[in-house]
């Protein structure tokens, strides 16, 4: 599949980028960038392979009839735009979390898809390390018993308020766009299956360090139809070890600085290191787009999934009562 990134930033150089490289039926093809220079600086660090690879306007972008398929990976309120338009092209779309600002976007966002026939998929990576899939599995099959509560815990230090989520023209969510829509992505994945979607959300949110507009921490409790319970605490205030945690009626489970981009970190089952294979979560994701689009099937992560997610971030932030957007 000949790929274009839009948005030659963080992710899309660390990750998007190398991953094409690795994938044995991706090319590097093409990006969108606002600046000539950044996007000739992308097109040479990752080689890419179109005649003409580097574009300041989408549309001439997705104009190029050879151009397959699209990685979107610029801040989240260009999403739906950027999404729409791909799909109009008939140009299948891998997109970065959050999937949009709004529920409505993303409803417009996967009826475009729907009617143009192309291939949605959600880049919540964190599906693709083995060891969480490995667990993922093995919960669903009964290695807890009854599940009772997920914990996950997430932090950074950001250095000052002047990244783009903490600004309402290119973000909606701080940490919980950075850091907290995988921890949901997560539960819901290991929840779901035996416990039934989420009831009730509850939420505290802090914007004590840098005043920002946005959401610095937020600590979330979940309730799932079964009962079962489970809490995010996501910041962008401090540093700290990431941590998953799940309990159930015959053990437990704690995964210890597995989320992040690589796909490593440790696993302990009931005391006990539990081994997997620790690899690439992003060409995992790449992959299952890849192959969703030749086989015209749902990739794992769907639209729909994405759209549920950005339902229950808007409800947690909500349910804080410090919406500033309410
Ligand atoms: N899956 C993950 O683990 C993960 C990790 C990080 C980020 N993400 C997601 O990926 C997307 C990009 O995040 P990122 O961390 O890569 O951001 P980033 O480093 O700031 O890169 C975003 C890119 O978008 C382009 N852009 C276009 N309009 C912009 C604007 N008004 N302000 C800022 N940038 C603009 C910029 O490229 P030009 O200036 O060259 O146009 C920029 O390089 C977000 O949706 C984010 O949530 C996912």
């Amino acid at each position: 599949m000949k790929c274009a990134i839009l948005g030659p930033g963080g992710i899309a150089d660390d990750q998007h980028a190398p991953a094409i490289t690795a994938h044995p039926s991706a090319i590097n093809w093409s990006v969108l960038s606002r600046s000539e220079d950044r996007g000739r600086a992308f097109a040479d660090r990752h080689q890419l392979q179109s005649p003409t690879p580097v574009y300041t306007s989408l549309d001439s972008l997705l104009a190029d009839p050879e151009l397959e398929g699209v990685i979107i990976a610029t801040p989240d309120r260009f999403h739906e735009e950027q999404a729409i338009a791909a799909a109009r092209a008939g140009k299948h779309i891998l997109l970065e979390k959050p999937m949009a600002t709004s529920s409505d976007a993303c409803d417009r966002m996967i009826r475009a898809c729907e009617a143009h026939e192309v291939v949605l998929a959600m880049a919540y990576h964190h599906r693709w390390h083995d060891g969480h899939r490995k667990l993922q599995h093995q919960i669903g099959q009964g290695l807890l018993g009854r599940l009772r509560h997920m914990r996950v815990h997430w932090t950074f230090k950001a250095p000052d308020g002047g990244n783009w989520r903490s600004h309402p023209e290119t973000g909606r969510w701080w940490a919980l766009a950075a850091n907290g829509t995988h921890c949901l992505d997560l539960i819901r994945w290991f929840f779901l299956p035996t416990e039934g979607e989420i009831t009730h959300v509850a939420s505290i949110i802090s914007r004590a360090k840098f005043d920002s507009p946005h959401d610095e921490s937020a600590v979330v409790a979940l309730q799932f139809e079964s009962g079962a319970t489970a809490e995010i605490c996501v910041s962008v205030q401090f540093e700290s070890s990431p941590r998953v945690e799940i309990y159930g009626d015959d053990g437990w489970v704690r995964m210890e600085n597995t989320l992040g981009r690589h796909g490593a970190g440790s696993i302990i089952h009931n005391g006990q290191s539990v081994s997997f294979e620790p690899r690439n979560p992003f060409l995992g994701e790449l992959d299952d787009w890849i192959r969703a689009a030749k086989e015209g099937r749902s990739p794992e992560v769907s639209g729909e999934e994405g759209r549920k997610n950005v339902d229950w971030l808007l409800k947690a932030i909500k349910a804080s009562g410090a919406d500033r957007y309410a």
